[in-house]
């Protein structure tokens, strides 16, 4: 299987249009630092298969920049796009609008995930006059068996209740937000995808060991820095998101256990990590860990 790493960030980005924060400075002064939204885009062994994991409002330009992800010289155009979802958050889903263009969309998505994007975004009545949008059950780890996207089995390891500000009123499910896990039948190789691990919990450590590459929730270095940086006043997982540093931190969970690549990604513009001269990705490599950097494409 390979990975392509399509972004970084957490929602807005780095930089973020409407900040002046010194993370979002120092990516207008060094273009090298910028960052597009989080997503993967994933294949197995037929390097034409491939699906997306979560589609970023940069999705067009994340494709485009991939040159395995352009239309292929044999089809017009990209016939089917696939689109595997870890959660309903905007930064995670705004760009199934832009795939619009698309002969057809196919999504899996957990329960929750679905029922939001189609009451409260009403994608399905807004894409309807442009492509068909055919929706898959994305099945739970221990349920029914992997579903089987480009020749890989993807199943999902529910993670938390956190829904989107959008949804507020959706009723509680403990798979708002899950963790991808991806596996070669193939090649052997696993992967696992968690933008948002807001609480350590044994079933994730037991995924998390036993994947070949790990691609973890690295919004925000310290459990403060919401506050700190003045963009909330919750904590770091009272936000959805454990830090990584700290008594609580994943860096500290995952020390002596981190699959040898293990990367931390959707780095929210408050990181200091997005500054590469910051100590703390010394911190990190001690413990066998670091920054996941754009466009990276890792082979499994
Ligand atoms: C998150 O990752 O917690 C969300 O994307 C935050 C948001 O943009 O509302
Ligand atoms: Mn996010
Ligand atoms: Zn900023």
């Amino acid at each position: 299987m390979l990975l392509r790493i399509l972004g970084t960030a957490a929602g807005g980005g780095l930089p973020q249009w409407n900040c002046a924060c010194p993370g979002c400075t120092g990516a207008r002064r060094e273009p090298a630092r910028r960052r597009l939204h989080d997503g993967l885009a994933v294949h197995g062994t037929d390097p034409a298969s491939w699906f997306l994991a979560n589609a970023t409002p940069d999705v067009a330009e994340q494709l485009e920049s991939h040159p395995d992800l352009r239309p292929r010289a044999d089809h017009a155009r990209t016939p089917v796009v696939r689109v595997v979802l870890t959660d309903a958050e905007l930064d995670h889903v705004l760009g199934l609008f832009r795939l619009r263009e698309a002969s057809r969309i196919e999504v899996w998505a957990t329960v929750p995930v679905r029922r939001a994007l189609l009451s409260q975004l009403r994608l399905g009545t807004v894409l309807a006059p442009y492509t068909p949008l055919i929706w898959h059950d994305l099945p739970l780890i221990g349920e029914s068996g992997p579903a089987t996207i480009a020749g890989l089995d993807v199943e999902a390891l529910p993670l938390s209740a956190k829904r989107p500000r959008y949804a507020a009123d959706e009723p509680a499910d403990p798979a708002w937000s899950v963790a991808l896990r991806v596996h070669d039948p193939h090649g052997g190789g696993t992967s696992l995808y968690a933008p948002a691990l807001a609480a350590w919990s044994d079933a994730f450590a037991k995924e998390a060991a036993q994947a070949d590459c790990l691609l973890l929730d690295g919004t925000f270095l310290a459990e403060d820095e919401p506050r700190r940086s003045g963009i909330s006043e919750r904590s770091a997982s009272g936000m959805g998101h454990l830090p990584i540093e700290g008594p609580l931190g994943s860096a500290g969970r995952l020390s002596g256990s981190a699959p040898a690549l293990s990367y931390y990604t959707h780095l929210n513009n408050t990181n200091p990590l997005t500054d590469p001269g910051d100590p703390g990705h010394e911190r990190l490599a001690r413990l066998g860990l670091r920054v996941a950097v754009e466009r990276t494409v890792i082979s499994l």
